[in-house]
């Protein structure tokens, strides 16, 4: 099996490869059962889904209950903001998953200042999660949101062991709150790493034709390992040759300089 670099996912105790699998689209293709194989095969140790990915955390369940001695760190999330909701949603979590303890529940899409402050209260999602972790159901908590303004709140609350942030050469805004949330000891996993599927497929095209110039999905993947804040990059998958790639680009990793990122950043504005 490939020796992916590990990095420790903030202040917790999980060692996660830094090329981990975002497996939200994951299902909605009929090889989406060899791509998490092939993820898991090749070493990826860090797998997000979420209730709300339809058929991600059933599709997770399958492959993991029969391999039950993995190395395997799995990351699921609520969209409920309310304590009982949490609780009921951590149970189909580990019902769906097949496991008996999940070792990160993120809040999801936590980015209006009324969500933060209703998973807040007495009553609210966060009190359900952590009597889910008192109880063991679950090891870690933490908070995905798409609100730039509202993020250093959340890092900065204490409330959370990692945050899922959005960081790209297409998204290059928030890596001063990759930065900050290192300082803070809170992981950061970064979602839509290659910029989404809409921009990814355009330019699978240009790869094809071989116009791509320097905006490839390895480099937009050396992009984000290359910020040092970085825990772990989820890029999203349908197909196993995705992985396989992905594999390949971590293994021969090589941190990007200055000048480099600024010519992926803009030839990734150029894109749209
Ligand atoms: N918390 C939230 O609110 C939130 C929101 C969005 C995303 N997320 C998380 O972030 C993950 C990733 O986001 P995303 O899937 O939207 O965006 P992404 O990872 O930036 O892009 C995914 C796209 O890249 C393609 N791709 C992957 N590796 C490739 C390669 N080596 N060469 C060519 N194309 C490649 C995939 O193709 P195929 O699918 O065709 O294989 C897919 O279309 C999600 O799975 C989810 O876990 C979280």
């Amino acid at each position: 099996m490939p020796n992916l670099e590990r990095r420790r996912l903030g202040r917790t105790d999980l060692m996660v490869t830094a090329l981990g699998l975002g497996a939200m689209d994951t299902p909605q293709s009929s090889e989406g059962e060899d791509t998490l194989r092939a993820a898991l095969d090749l070493g990826i140790n860090f797998v997000d889904t979420a209730r709300e990915y339809e058929g991600s955390e059933f599709l997770i369940g399958q492959v993991v209950r029969a391999r039950p001695a993995l190395d395997l760190h799995l990351s699921s999330k609520t969209f409920r903001h309310s304590a009982d909701g949490a609780q009921r949603d951590v149970d189909r979590s580990l019902s769906m998953l097949g496991v008996e303890r999940i070792d990160l529940y993120q809040l999801h899409d936590i980015s209006t200042a009324e969500a933060w402050r209703a998973v807040q209260g007495e009553d609210g999602a966060l009190a359900g999660l952590r009597v889910a972790q008192f109880r063991g159901l679950i090891g870690h908590i933490g908070v995905s949101s798409h609100n730039v303004e509202l993020l250093p709140e959340l890092i900065a609350s204490g409330e959370f062991d990692a945050v899922m942030i959005e960081y790209s050469a297409f998204f290059p805004e928030t890596a001063p709150l990759i930065q900050m949330a290192h300082a803070h000891d809170v992981g950061v996993m970064v979602m839509r790493p290659l910029g989404g599927s809409g921009r990814t497929s355009v330019i699978r095209t240009r790869v094809a034709e071989g116009s791509a110039g320097v905006l490839t999905p390895a480099n937009l993947l050396r992009y984000v390992f290359s910020h040092p804040g970085v825990s772990v990059a989820i890029p999203g998958a349908r197909y196993p040759s995705r992985i396989r790639e992905n594999v390949e680009t971590a293994l021969s990793f090589e941190p990007m300089d200055l000048d480099e990122r600024r010519a992926l950043e803009d030839a990734a504005a150029e894109l749209y």
